[in-house]
């Protein structure tokens, strides 16, 4: 079912706080694919989104990301792949509060390059809340306007942690079939970490982190 290429590849991923978390994992993620991780609360699911996204080098292992390892490249190279590539999106979002809607996605669309997508923000329905001030916004308004702004970067991969926390069964559904839809028509990649089974059915491929490794779920 897949067609596109390989975006990022990661090879024997191993993983340890107090302690281990994940060992010898493997995962590999391609165009037009999108990924869910499952797993309960303490699992490392957010770990291994940090891990794959540049935010945190693994104790073991290597990822593979345009042919050439992630972590083998300086700093400034993982800043460009992180501001310009890849799309993340925390579990609490973090917009400029005291400013508009419309302002804070003009920051992200002056740093990409890229125009504001409106039609983005129709299919999110907050349309209507550009001249809010974000912290006038519902949390679940919010958090659709920091998913707009990720996006407006069109990014490779999408790296999203519990992206539909504080979102309504109706709003998270929506979400994810803007997502879904983004991934297919641009030839990207998402990766998202969910405890939402809803969520997870939306994409093609679903793994559990369980027991220090991923189990297909579906795939
Ligand atoms: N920076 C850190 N330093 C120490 N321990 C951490 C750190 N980040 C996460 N942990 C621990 O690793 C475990 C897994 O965390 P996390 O990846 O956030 O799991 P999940 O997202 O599945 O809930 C937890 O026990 C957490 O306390
Ligand atoms: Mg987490």
């Amino acid at each position: 079912m897949n067609s596109g290429e390989i975006l990022l590849s990661a090879r024997g991923l191993s993983h340890s706080f107090d302690c281990t978390l994940f060992e010898n994992l493997n995962i590999d993620i391609y165009q037009n694919q999108s990924i869910a991780i499952l797993g309960v609360s303490g699992s490392g699911k957010s770990t291994l989104l940090h891990i794959l996204s540049t935010l945190l080098k693994p104790n073991s292992g290597e990822i593979l990301y345009k042919g050439r390892k992630l972590y083998s490249r300086d700093r400034d190279e993982l800043i460009d792949i992180r501001r310009n590539e890849f799309g993340i999106i925390f579990q609490s979002h973090y917009l400029f509060k005291g400013f508009s809607v419309k302002e804070n996605l003009e920051i992200s669309s002056i740093i990409s390059e890229q125009e504001i997508d409106y039609d983005l923000l129709k299919a999110f329905n907050i349309e209507q809340t550009l001249h809010q001030n974000v912290s006038s916004l519902s949390g679940g308004q919010q958090q659709r306007v920091s998913i707009a702004r990720v996006m407006l970067k069109k990014p490779k991969l999408i790296f999203a942690d519990e992206l539909t926390g504080n979102l309504d069964r109706e709003s998270a559904d929506m979400v994810m079939d803007v997502m879904v839809h983004y991934v297919r028509e641009n030839s990207a990649g998402l990766f998202v970490v969910t405890h939402d089974q809803q969520v997870a059915k939306r994409c093609d491929i679903i793994y559990r982190l369980n027991n220090k490794q991923l189990e297909v779920v579906k795939g």
